[in-house]
């Protein structure tokens, strides 16, 4: 009775993994460490590019950002969903869960936004290298950026503000470990017409512009490549490629999969896979995938490390 009381009308539950209650402590070990390598590991690539003057350049600006974004990311999800987990207490506050779903989705369209800047920086590199300088000049750079977070957080805004007068009549509990739109959706009992128009609209223009923008930046690129007569030159220029297009990937494949499926089909429990590899999957590899592919990159990380020892000993 008294727990009942202590939960207002406005709580949601996240259900999440609390079916799987005898795996609960493998879980809870194996995210918790997830959530530990992403953030260390793109912090530690945000300061290695700070500190190393030869990464100063947009493209490891650009990077860096991108770790950024990641770390913001996680920080979004995994914390709450740890602390429901080795709790037993799925609550989350309406506030918190509109929250949690704003910058849920003004970070994933900051990072698709942001992948594209990337892949246009990548375009210029390659096929216009002698223009790089002037086009890629830091204003620009600074612009591109915050124009990515401009718009995500406009994209974002109204979709939360309408969720909010949704009214969730029936059930509280959300079968997910976040505040999903899509699963909040479904249980509302408010008329759901705009919302839906609205984020069709929204998932077509932030779809469509930096996808495309990335397939022609990288069409434009394998052109290039292909173009190179030596066999070293064309692999030095993919190898910096192969990584942004890795991550690229990863990104929308798994956006794919939980969002371009009739919601019909929708089903609580593969998308919840399916979202696990995009909140906590993708965000853990992409410091794996920069660094350990990236000669600079490695260059800089053992410049860091070996700097850290000089200045403690
Ligand atoms: C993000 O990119 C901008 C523009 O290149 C740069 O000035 C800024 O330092 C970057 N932010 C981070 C966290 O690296």
């Amino acid at each position: 009775m008294e727990i009942k009381n202590q939960t207002t009308v406005a709580d949601f539950f996240l259900l999440g993994f609390s079916e799987h209650l005898r795996q609960q402590s493998l879980l809870f070990g194996l995210f918790l460490g997830m959530y530990l390598v992403t953030v260390l590991g793109n912090l530690f690539i945000i300061l290695a590019i700070k500190f190393d003057l030869h990464l100063h350049n947009p493209m490891y600006f650009f990077l860096a950002n991108l770790s950024f974004i990641e770390t913001c990311f996680t920080c979004t999800i995994t914390p709450k969903m740890l602390v429901n987990i080795q709790t037993q207490h799925h609550t989350i506050s309406y506030t918190g869960c509109l929250v949690q779903m704003y910058f849920f989705m003004a970070l994933v369209l900051l990072d698709d936004f942001l992948l594209a800047v990337i892949a246009y920086d990548r375009y210029v590199a390659i096929c216009l290298p002698l223009h790089y300088s002037m086009i890629m000049q830091p204003q620009c750079c600074l612009l591109m950026v915050a124009a990515s977070w401009l718009c995500s957080h406009l994209l974002a805004f109204p979709l939360t503000l309408l969720m909010a007068q949704f009214s969730f009549c029936a059930s509280h509990s959300i079968p997910h470990f976040f505040c999903d739109p899509l699963s909040l959706l479904k249980l509302t009992c408010s008329d759901t017409h705009n919302f839906q128009v609205m984020m069709v609209i929204e998932a077509a223009l932030s779809g469509v512009v930096p996808l495309t923008c990335v397939l022609v930046s990288y069409a434009h690129i394998i052109h290039t490549i292909l173009k190179i007569p030596s066999a070293g030159g064309k692999h030095k220029v993919f190898s910096t490629c192969g990584s942004h297009l890795t991550v690229v990937t990863l990104f929308y494949g798994t956006l794919f999969l939980v969002y371009f499926q009739p919601s019909s089909s929708y089903s609580a429990k593969s998308g919840m896979v399916t979202s696990v590899i995009y909140t906590m999957v993708t965000p853990v590899l992409n410091p794996f995938i920069y660094s350990l592919r990236n000669r600079d990159m490695k260059g800089a990380l053992w410049r860091f490390l070996s700097w850290g020892k000089c200045s403690t000993a």
